[in-house]
């Protein structure tokens, strides 16, 4: 993926001051920025001017018809559409007060505080311990007890470790759907992330399985912030503390849970949630 240069590297303009510093955030809760953020495939102009921030131990999600850009959007966060050929970003996403598209941002750290868990539970064919193990592995942890202890401890808080405590060698795709979802969840958590995505991570769940999974997001955001993508507005209004709205690319509406549910401003918000309810 290409960078427009206008966006990296210490230009001046915008929020950067004169030693190329941002000085943007001024809130200190904010731990992600995203500023005039435009995202391309080839010629399709998919991400328009989007604006929005997400704040420290909060829940945030993402709603919006089906290719209006959410999952795009969510891989900006983390740098995941860098693979995507002739795909180009402009703008900024700012995560603690640092554009993670500037030239010397170190993308392997950048991923070990940003867990990701998609729509598909996707464990690795490995051992359901070094499914765990493995962000930490490639960190270069080599201490055993180290390791150990915290496969057990992210398997504790995904909520899995007492269904697999007596079976850590068996294949994470002997498992069940709910339980490899979990399983991704304790992946994604165990290089300790301060921000954790998720892509419809209940989608293909069964409601017992996605009911543990979103009370495990709500006790989780005492250590994480969250943002996720949801198709399902009744499961987004129970869990977000804040939610955005997007349509064709373009953030239409974005804010507290409270008000964006009951009292949306924008009238497409309010067709898009009361034709789903
Ligand atoms: N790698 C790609 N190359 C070209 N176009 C793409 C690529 N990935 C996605 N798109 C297009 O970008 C648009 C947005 O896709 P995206 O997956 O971000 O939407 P979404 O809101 O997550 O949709 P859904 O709710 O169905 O998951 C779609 O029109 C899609 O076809
Ligand atoms: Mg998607």
């Amino acid at each position: 993926m290409s960078n427009d240069g206008s966006v990296t590297g210490n230009n001046s303009g915008g929020g950067e001051n004169i030693t190329g510093e941002d000085n943007s955030i001024k809130d200190n809760n904010i731990i992600v920025d995203v500023k005039d953020l435009n995202f391309y495939y080839g010629n399709y102009h998919l991400l328009k001017s989007v604006n929005l921030y997400f704040k420290k131990n909060s829940v945030c999600t993402l709603l919006g018809p089906s290719g209006c850009g959410k999952s795009t959007f969510l891989r900006t966060i983390n740098r995941m559409n860098d693979y995507t050929e002739g795909a180009k970003l402009t703008g900024k996403v700012l995560i603690n007060g640092r554009n993670i598209y500037d030239k010397s941002v170190d993308v392997v750290e950048l991923r070990r505080n940003i867990g990701m868990v998609f729509q598909n539970p996707n464990p690795f064919p490995k051992s359901i311990f070094d499914n765990v193990a493995f962000g930490l592995k490639i960190h270069g942890i080599k201490n055993k007890d180290f390791i150990v202890e915290r496969v057990e401890k992210c398997l504790k808080y995904a909520g899995l470790y007492d269904e697999v405590k007596d079976k850590f060698n068996k294949s994470a795709l002997s498992l069940s759907g709910g339980q490899q979802q979990r399983l991704c969840i304790a992946r994604a958590i165990a290089t300790n992330p301060s921000i954790l995505l998720m892509d419809e991570p209940t989608a293909y769940l069964d409601p017992v399985s996605t009911s543990i999974i979103l009370n495990l997001i709500n006790s989780f955001k005492k250590y994480y912030t969250i943002i996720i993508v949801s198709h399902n507005i009744q499961q987004a209004g129970r869990i977000s503390d804040y939610s955005g709205f997007f349509l064709d690319g373009e953030l239409i509406e974005f804010g507290e849970a409270g008000n964006f549910f009951t009292r949306p401003k924008d009238k497409r918000t309010e067709n898009f949630i009361t034709s789903r309810y």
